[in-house]
């Protein structure tokens, strides 16, 4: 630490004060303190790779085999998953798992491969183990997806967990992605990703690594075949990814490489192959199947550190009635906290919040709240003094209880790793119910500690129960936020047992979905922020979570007008549409930009009404498939390579490609188009897939082309739902699925299939039941028409 990082520290705090620029490196000292008491000295390290294969025995799913140093279990799953752990490593216990692991698929058998190795073939994968234990996955076809080299771990000699390695190989074509919310993808190209949920601490840009959200999941798309693989490992770790190169003329294929290290934990890993689809249902059956957003949740939000007041709140939400701009839901940050301390509320600026949130609600207008980890560690504080109350409280190695500074000042962590500080916690949300929010944002939890040097967050040394296991905060870290929205999901279920939770947080890891979504975290005010805010909600619902957004006009600064529009009108099309920005940063309203911004936006936010129904059959159709609303124009066709490597468009569900637009002074723009027709929903035009096309893209719109045959369901003047047809190419059916659901609760909604076929001239559209088909009992609108 020098003078340097002493002023950056500074800086990083803002005017909130030297007071809190010296806590900081306070806080920062003391890390490094505990880590030097409490965590053990690496020393000298042992190397080790598994060795020949010894002897094997055939069990459930697969069997074990021994090697002269370690021994891999094999197990296929009943939902097409293939486990394997190498060293004893079971799939269980795993934060990931959203139950038991699934029982081993009977059919699938350990029987000998070529050359001494040994292989177990399953239905949609066999696995190939050579018997230097190099690990190769193939489609039932015989050819290989990926091949795992022996593992190599470094054991301390003096004991203590070894750090482990994992190259491997894919084909030459093959792309990567996945890994979380990362900022530069959504096609992950060469570099080191990093394993690690960190708050960088300033708004990110496209190459800032890693962000709030990382999770070793990756999904490679080849000609060959689509799979996902999972490491199953908390711990600290990179992956190194290069992406292969394929011989031009004579030479040879380079083949594509990827390298996991991790600090500790096991080295296990689950892998399923199959069509993206039918990947990410395997994935949601393995991790939890997303949380459904109530209605509301769905519509417009609109947020701001800094509202600053009850007037103010008011006056915004005002502004929108005035300019006939439909909103769903407020949301309030930290500055409606008193001293910035959770589950209070400054009475002074806010004292009449739960009047405020009835006035709002009786709009139609939700209220949500923001919820930091972090309590001050004062006593007298309510929350701090059950919490001590309750030991719920991270503690070093030496039983004192940790202490780090957010927001509040010194704070503490509860320790979301045991179930009865999950449970304590979850119980507080009463305080906020009572105040009449109906949702809740997490933010900080990763956790964030402000530090002037090293790593914002908690010493490594922290200890955690880790479900009664016991263990620090190296294992801990990464799945501190997804601890913290079970805690808030579980929680409310108990509080209000017949409302679907709305949870959203900023960090997380695989299995986050169960408990609901997450936004891009503090996206900087330029294009390349907007770019990376669709890489990230594109690379998340490839990892399994589904619902995410934005901060659309970007975190900090101030946006042009225009793009300020452009990130609008992507906002409006992605699962959590939200403006939000910094204490600092320029006004996010629609009509602080100019009268021409504010009729587009307000056409985007009256499209994004009327596309409710659609949005909210995707939410039902990502809990029941886990594939996720917004998908990579490969979705259908992994195997088209164009469309793998186009990254700047996006189909929403079935039905629409959107085609944002992420550049200045843009008025047309290229749309790779998967096969079949597209109508440009603006101006009717249809164009014919695969290929690219060139498409309008005035500053009153993006382009939004629909799929022919789509049957959608949409909000009609009336409200009531109504369905938009696009024509089938003649000679060709379409159809659709609705899931009709305009509520926060449990019942079952109503599944409704349509056909689209055409009758002479006609386009007819018929709702399919048990005993035949039936006219639908929703107005029908067949768009389209004019191309035949
Ligand atoms: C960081 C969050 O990412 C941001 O959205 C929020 O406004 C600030 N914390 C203040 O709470």
């Amino acid at each position: 630490m020098d003078g340097r990082d002493l002023v950056r520290s500074m800086k990083r705090v803002g005017p909130a004060g030297a007071g809190r620029g010296l806590r900081t490196v306070r806080a920062a000292w003391r890390r490094r303190r505990a880590d030097a008491a409490g965590l053990p000295v690496r020393g000298p390290e042992r190397a080790r790779v598994p060795g020949l294969v010894q002897e094997v025995e055939p069990g459930p799913g697969g069997g074990t085999l021994r090697f002269s140093r370690s021994e891999l279990s094999i197990r296929v799953a009943v939902n097409g998953a293939v486990f394997w752990g190498w060293d004893g490593a079971e799939p269980e216990p795993s934060y990931a798992l959203a139950g038991r692991c699934p029982e081993p698929d009977p059919r699938a058998v350990l029987e000998p491969d070529k050359d001494g190795g040994w292989r177990v073939v399953a239905e949609r994968v066999t696995v190939v183990v050579s018997r230097h234990g190099a690990v190769e996955v193939c489609t039932p076809g015989g050819v290989v997806l990926r091949r795992d080299l022996p593992p190599r771990w470094w054991e301390p000699q003096g004991g203590g967990p070894a750090r482990w390695m994992q190259r491997s190989e894919v084909a030459a074509d093959a792309r990567f992605f996945g890994l979380g919310g990362r900022a530069s993808g959504p096609r992950l190209r060469d570099g080191t990703y990093r394993l690690w949920n960190t708050d960088p601490g300033h708004a990110f840009d496209r190459e800032d690594d890693p962000l709030y959200l990382t999770m070793p999941v990756q999904l490679v798309v080849a000609d060959a075949g689509t799979h996902l693989v999972f490491h199953d490992t908390s711990w600290d770790g990179s992956v190194a990814l290069r992406e292969g190169e394929e011989g031009a003329g004579s030479g040879h294929d380079r083949a594509g490489g990827c390298e996991v290290r991790m600090d500790g934990g096991p080295l296990r890993c689950w892998v399923i192959v199959g069509t993206p689809a039918r990947v990410l249902l395997a994935w949601a059956s393995l991790t939890g199947a997303p949380a459904l957003p109530p209605a509301w949740a769905l519509g417009h939000h609109h947020a701001r550190w800094g509202f600053g007041s009850e007037q103010e709140v008011r006056r915004i939400v005002a502004g929108y009635h005035e300019h006939g701009l439909p909103l769903d839901a407020v949301h309030l940050d930290i500055d409606h906290y008193d001293e910035h301390q959770v589950f209070t509320v400054d009475e002074d600026r806010f004292p009449k919040l739960s009047v405020l949130a009835e006035e709002l609600r009786r709009d139609g207008i939700r209220l949500v709240s923001i919820i930091d980890p972090a309590v001050r560690a004062t006593p007298g504080n309510a929350v701090y003094d059950s919490g001590v109350a309750e030991d719920a409280f991270v503690r070093d190695a030496s039983g004192r209880l940790v202490e780090g500074v957010v927001w509040p000042g010194e704070a503490v962590f509860p320790d979301f790793t045991h179930a009865r500080v999950r449970k304590w916690w979850g119980s507080l949300y009463a305080e906020r119910l009572a105040q009449g929010f109906a949702g809740f944002w997490h933010d900080m939890n990763e956790p964030t500690s402000f530090a002037a040097f090293g790593e914002s967050t908690l010493p490594r040394s922290a200890r955690h129960s880790l479900e009664g296991r016991g263990g620090d905060h190296r294992e801990a870290h990464n799945v501190y936020g997804l601890c913290m929205a079970r805690a808030a999901y579980e929680g409310l279920l108990e509080l209000v047992a017949d409302q679907r939770p709305f949870v959203f947080s900023r960090s997380g890891w695989a299995g986050l979905q169960r408990y609901g979504g997450t936004w891009s975290g503090d996206v900087a005010t330029g294009w390349p922020g907007l770019r990376a805010s669709l890489s990230l909600v594109m690379g998340l619902g490839l990892c399994g979570v589904p619902y995410s957004g934005p901060d659309v006009g970007g975190f900090d600064g101030s946006p042009s007008p225009e793009l300020y529009l452009r990130w609008f009108q992507l906002g409006a099309y992605l699962p959590l549409f939200r403006t939000h920005a910094s204490l600092r940063a320029g006004r996010r309203e629609p009509w602080e930009f100019g009268p021409e911004v504010l009729e587009h936006a307000r056409v985007a936010l009256v499209e994004r009404r009327r596309l409710l129904p659609y949005f909210m059959t995707l939410a039902h159709l990502a809990r029941r498939t886990g594939a996720p609303y917004v998908r990579p124009v490969w979705w259908g066709a992994p195997g088209n390579r164009a469309l793998r490597d186009c990254e700047d468009a996006f189909l929403l569900g079935d039905c629409l490609l959107v085609a944002p637009v992420l550049g200045p002074g843009v008025d047309r723009r290229a749309v790779q188009l998967p096969r079949g027709r597209w109508y440009d929903t603006a101006t009717g035009r249809a164009y014919e897939g695969p290929g690219q096309v060139l498409v309008d893209a005035p500053l009153s719109r993006i382009p939004v082309l629909a799929r022919a045959g789509a049957v959608m369901p949409v909000r009609g003047d009336d409200g009531a739902v109504e369905l938009e047809v696009w024509a089938p190419v003649r000679g060709r059916t379409g159809g659709g699925l609705v899931v009709r659901d305009a509520g926060d609760g449990w019942a079952e909604p109503e599944i409704e299939r349509y056909v689209a076929r055409w009758e002479g001239s006609r386009v007819v559209v018929e709702q399919e039941g048990e005993d035949g088909v039936r006219v639908p009992s929703h107005p029908v609108r067949v768009r389209g028409l004019g191309e035949r």
